[in-house]
């Protein structure tokens, strides 16, 4: 019997929600599948900030590395601000496992409404690969003649060779994997003067080993329009940790709800555990109600288990989750319906055990 070791954060605010329906539906596909999954919980969260000054325990990178992965619900509460809750949590944990790659899938489901006019199941399907670790989001920078009228602020963004190159192959490799084996690049190298030029080289310079891949490039700018008038025309979308970040609200968005995007952060290496969590955050404005939808969490459970190397699970998962949107039942408000988290979740283990 195939097993697992899963480690559990469900951090802040609707993560504390979402994650015990995660849990619920992946011991139901798990017995199906007969397979042996170990849930680790770690409450670590802005209220443990509260209580320490950390967010989580000084050697809390070390408790989770022997596990095969993470699985997240969201960080960041008022009270702490986000840039010490994610940098004291979120960010340490995909840099520290080398979690280069972001992937985030993007479709339209049967049964959900896009708010773009005339748009059906099929015509939105792409993926986000999003660079993970490095570019925009850096802590290098500082403030000068701070409170003063002189104040200055510099913020860098590093983009490495080996950061910029891993992240294009994964995302040619993905392309080229696909029937339209189509892969668009997010740049603005008519403003960013150094680091985006570099990376169109960078990508120029792969796509010749690629001869099958059909690419692009659009400026970030002119790429948010377009995601919103042609979304059909996208396939595989490769973007630096900002650009990627932005167009991975966007896509979801245009499929009716943010709430069902999932976000893998890979180490696709697999000298580290890879962690699972939905694209959103911890939702303050619903937190403690009981109408978060838990289908983000669900799918992020579903891509954990294909990275783990069950398929079965994996397509398990997906097809309870097709068929619940379908069927419209137990809907969480976002989606147009009434059903609280825990209906949803219940649908979700209902399908498993019935298919
Ligand atoms: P958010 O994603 O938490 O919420 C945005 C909007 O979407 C809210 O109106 C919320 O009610 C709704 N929403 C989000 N998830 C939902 C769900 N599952 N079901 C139904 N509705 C849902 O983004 P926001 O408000 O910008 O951030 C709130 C906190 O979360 C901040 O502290 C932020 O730093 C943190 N955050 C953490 C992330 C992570 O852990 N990866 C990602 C994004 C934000
Ligand atoms: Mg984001």
């Amino acid at each position: 019997m195939s097993s697992y070791k899963i480690a559990v954060i469900p951090g802040d605010g609707i993560g504390k929600e979402v994650i015990p329906e995660g849990i619920r539906v992946l011991e139901a596909a798990a017995a199906s599948a007969g397979v042996k999954l170990s849930f680790t919980h770690f409450d670590w969260s802005c209220e443990t900030y509260h209580q320490t000054g950390r967010m989580m325990p000084v050697d809390g990178l070390e408790q989770l590395r022997g596990f095969d992965a993470i699985f997240l619900g969201a960080v960041g509460f008022p009270g702490v601000p986000d840039h010490l809750s994610l940098w004291g949590l979120l960010l340490p944990i995909r840099r520290a496992f080398n979690q280069y790659v972001n992937l985030r899938p993007v479709r339209l489901f049967e049964g959900l409404q896009s708010p773009l006019a005339n748009k059906k199941p099929g015509d939105i399907d792409f993926y986000v690969v999003r660079e993970n670790v490095e570019g925009e989001y850096s802590a290098i920078g500082g403030i000068q003649y701070e409170g003063t009228d002189e104040e200055v602020v510099l913020q860098q963004s590093v983009f490495t060779r080996k950061g910029t190159d891993r992240i294009l192959r994964y995302a040619f490799e993905l392309a080229q994997s696909r029937d339209k084996k189509h892969l668009s690049s997010a740049t603005k190298s008519n403003g960013l003067f150094h680091s985006m030029p570099y990376w169109d080289k960078r990508f120029a310079d792969m796509a010749e080993d690629y001869p099958e891949v059909k690419t692009d490039q659009f400026h970030i700018d002119i790429f948010t329009a377009n995601l919103v008038r042609m979304p059909e025309y996208y396939d595989v979308i490769v973007g630096s940790n900002l650009f990627g970040d932005i167009l991975s609200d966007l896509g979801p968005a245009c499929t009716g709800t943010i709430a069902i995007a999932p976000s893998a952060n890979i180490n696709p290496e697999k000298e580290f555990p890879s962690m699972f969590e939905p694209v959103h955050g911890s939702a303050p404005d619903i937190a403690g109600q009981n109408i978060a939808n838990p289908l983000g969490t669900v799918w992020a459970a579903a891509m954990m288990m294909q990275h783990l190397g069950n398929q079965t699970m994996h397509d398990q998962i997906m097809a309870a989750m097709e068929a619940v949107i379908r069927e419209g039942k137990a809907l969480t408000r976002d989606m147009g319906g009434t059903a609280s988290t825990q209906e949803l979740g219940q649908a979700l283990v209902d399908q498993i055990a019935s298919g």
